[in-house]
């Protein structure tokens, strides 16, 4: 890949994450030739551009030097992390953002009684976080089959194709919607600044720098 002389962040195009990432970057002095339909906006002042796409792809865009940081949750970094494979270029979470706060949870039907991790034994949960759920499951010690969803996974149980789920919740309607419970917390998440674990030396490095003194102005400020 040819070295590039402008930062390129990437972020997620259209969610929950999008209005307060943009705002964000906005206090940190970073202004956008705003085209939301576009996949690329242009920066205006500084030498920093935005890739706008799915939030699931931003680690991997990192990873592969598409894109030197991102903004995203960090249930999709540590998915990335565990899944990845060794020849992916390590990343890291270099920032807590503090928005976008959710925690992934397992929820059963409201007629599963979960007390105990040892109870899943045997049990089909579906998820979109085969990655951190498999973790955790290994490290509870408990043998439980993973059914991978990219989507709508809250549908499962009712479906037959799972006993239980493994999912986001935030405000907790998308469970209530579907008559689940939410029974045990795997990782609490919130919006973070991913980047490569190493990062560049070069003009990039600097500019990386630099916004992380001003984000670190910018957060402390809102605290
Ligand atoms: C998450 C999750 C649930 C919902 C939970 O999906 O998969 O569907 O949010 O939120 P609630 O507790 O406020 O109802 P999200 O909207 O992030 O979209 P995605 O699954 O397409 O990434
Ligand atoms: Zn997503
Ligand atoms: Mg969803």
């Amino acid at each position: 890949m040819k070295p590039r002389d402008r930062l390129r962040i990437a972020m997620q195009k259209s969610g929950r994450l999008t209005e307060p990432a943009l705002e964000l970057l906005n206090r940190c002095g970073l202004t956008f030739r705003q085209s939301r339909d576009k996949l690329f906006c242009f920066g205006e002042g500084e030498p920093v551009d935005l890739l706008l796409v799915r939030d699931d792809d931003i680690p991997g865009l990192i990873a592969q030097g598409v894109c030197d940081l991102g903004i995203v949750g960090r249930n999709v970094l540590s998915e990335f992390q565990l899944t990845a494979g060794t020849e992916a270029a390590p990343l890291a979470e270099w920032r807590k953002l503090g928005f976008g706060r959710c925690r992934l949870s397992l929820a059963v039907p409201q007629d599963l009684n979960y007390e105990l991790p040892g109870q899943l034994e045997g049990m089909r949960i579906a998820t979109s976080y085969p990655g951190l759920l498999g973790d955790w499951l290994a490290r509870q010690g408990v043998k439980a089959g993973v059914v991978t969803l990219a989507g709508s996974v809250e549908i499962a149980p009712r479906l037959g194709t799972a006993d239980l789920i493994c999912d986001l919740v935030q405000s907790g309607g998308t469970l209530v919607a579907n008559q689940l419970r939410e029974a045990d917390v795997l990782l609490e998440s919130e919006a973070v600044l991913a980047g490569p674990a190493v990062l560049p030396t070069d003009e990039r490095g600097d500019m990386i720098d630099l916004l992380l003194k001003r984000l670190d102005g910018v957060i402390q400020v809102r605290e």
